[in-house]
């Protein structure tokens, strides 16, 4: 046996010597998993449930040196915020930036001036104080800036953390203490020489988990829960565990999944959230990893074809002893999609070309309101990418259901309520809506590619949402607030 195991190890040797190899993005994880701390809040006089947020500089430890970094309430990401459905939120913005930025509630359902879009820009030394309440199932969300022409510069700083919504009503128990059994995951790649971020390289050579290199995170649970977030501007990433073993999603974007779903490998586009169940063995450490994505055929990024855009991004290291996890259900929640409308009764249907950096030909226009959707309607959507490559399409206010992908039943992983959709080239998504509340024929809500450098170079348009016959007054200004 002791010689098996000695040509068994030295086959394994040569084989990393000389086999195959993901040299691209191989680390030592060496450094525990930065876990963002839960933002404290406090109810006011009213009610309402208060959390402070400072865009503020600061700076970041990594391999290759100190770099200047931006964040909220801290160096680099910001804290996590968590609110209830039923609550109501106001959150004091701060802008302590040197220039003018904004603050987006990333998949949330609220006003349009509330929704940090660049037409709520906040200058240096500014405030702003948006609130709402929050009404949609429970959800893993996320926020960063918004400012036209210069949203990817912001979010490469460091700008951007997680919102998670939690609904009392909620039945399926999974895990959920935060930091221990239910870890943020939020995945960033940024590049950096000579001390600073390098805000406009849209690929950077390595990636972080929470503004970690090289993270691992001890695991003391049958069952770990990952929120992952894909806070990259441009990178593409399909996660996979390293022995191949499957991911169970148990939410997309918008919530729960009707049902799990055991995926061999998760991919998400800019702005892209899932969360995923590990099952481990005591003792054991697995590697979640992100491999090539598949993006068909057509997908001409020199970058990913090859098959080079390998990642190791977080270790799991499990105790000798777990504690006991919930049972997960196969049966999620089967009626979640009924939040998007009914299928049969819909009320109006559009059409969005993406080609180039246009969206039905146009580019984003400050001050005009390419759709104007009736309050309380239920729409489709029909995303047609005829462009030659893929883009990730966003839309503010409201949470989607995918009816079909080129006239086909959506896969698993669109099964449920969702934001923000990769298309691929040449394939058509049609997207089910309902605009429930919130009419303000003066402000718009965007809809957008969350390629962060595509939707820079104007790869957005504006609807705002008004009562039934009054007509879209979009100023052409930004409101700026001091
Ligand atoms: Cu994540 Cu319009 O944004
Ligand atoms: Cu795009």
């Amino acid at each position: 046996a002791g010689l098996v195991l000695l040509v068994g190890g030295l086959v394994a040797g040569a084989w990393m010597l000389f086999g195959p190899k993901d040299t691209v993005g191989e680390v030592d994880f060496d450094t525990e998993l930065t876990i963002p701390p839960l933002a404290e809040s406090s109810l006011d006089d009213h009610g309402r449930r208060v959390f402070d947020l400072t865009a503020q500089e600061g700076s970041l430890d990594l391999s290759e040196g100190t770099v200047d970094t931006w964040g909220f309430n801290g160096d680099y990401l910001g804290p996590t915020l968590r609110a209830e459905r039923g609550e109501e939120v106001l959150i004091r913005y701060r802008n302590e930036l040197g220039t003018a930025s904004t603050v987006h509630w990333h998949g949330m359902h609220l006003p349009a001036a509330m929704d940090g879009g660049p037409h709520q820009m906040i200058e240096p030394g500014g405030t702003w104080e948006p609130t709402w309440t929050i009404d949609q199932p429970a959800a893993t969300l996320w926020y960063h800036p918004h400012p036209h022409g210069e949203t990817m510069d912001h979010v490469s700083r460091g700008l951007a953390g997680m919102f998670i919504v939690d609904d009392p009503a909620q039945q399926v128990e999974l895990p959920s203490d935060y930091g221990v059994d239910d870890l943020p995951v939020i995945v960033t790649d940024p590049s950096s020489s000579r001390g600073e971020i390098e805000p406009s390289r849209e690929f950077g050579d390595r990636v972080l988990v929470n503004g970690t290199e090289g993270p691992y995170a001890e695991v003391s649970t049958e069952v770990v829960r990952l929120r992952l977030l894909n806070g990259s501007p441009m990178r593409v990433y399909q996660f996979r565990l390293d022995d191949g073993s499957p991911l169970v999603q148990v939410a997309s974007d918008g919530g729960l999944l009707p049902q799990t779903h055991e995926a061999t490998s998760v991919r998400l586009s800019p702005g892209e959230r899932a969360e995923v169940l590990v099952a481990m063995e005591p003792g054991e450490t697995r590697t979640l990893r992100s491999i090539a994505p598949d993006l068909g055929q057509n997908f001409i990024s020199e970058r990913f074809s090859g098959g080079e855009d390998k990642f190791d991004v977080l270790q799991l290291r499990a105790a000798d002893e777990l504690a006991a996890s919930p049972e997960v259900p196969v049966e999620l929640a089967p009626d979640i999609v009924e939040h998007a409308g009914d299928p049969e009764a819909v009320d109006e249907a559009r059409e969005f070309r993406l080609s180039g950096r246009q969206i039905n030909g146009a580019q984003m226009r400050m001050g005009h309101a390419d759709e104007v959707v009736t309050l309380g309607d239920t729409e489709v959507w029909e995303v047609v990418n005829n462009g030659g490559e893929f883009h990730s399409f966003h839309v503010h206010d409201v949470q989607f259901r995918v009816l079909t992908v080129d006239g086909r039943e959506p896969p698993a992983e669109l099964s449920g309520l969702k934001d923000t959709i990769l298309t691929e080239e040449g394939v058509t998504y049609r997207l089910l809506m309902t605009f429930t509340d919130y009419a303000d024929a003066t402000v718009p809500y965007m809809y957008h590619c969350h390629l962060l450098r595509h939707e820079d170079q104007g790869m957005m348009g504006q609807f705002v949402v008004v009562e039934e016959g009054q007509e879209p007054a979009v100023g052409e200004r930004a409101e700026h607030r001091h």
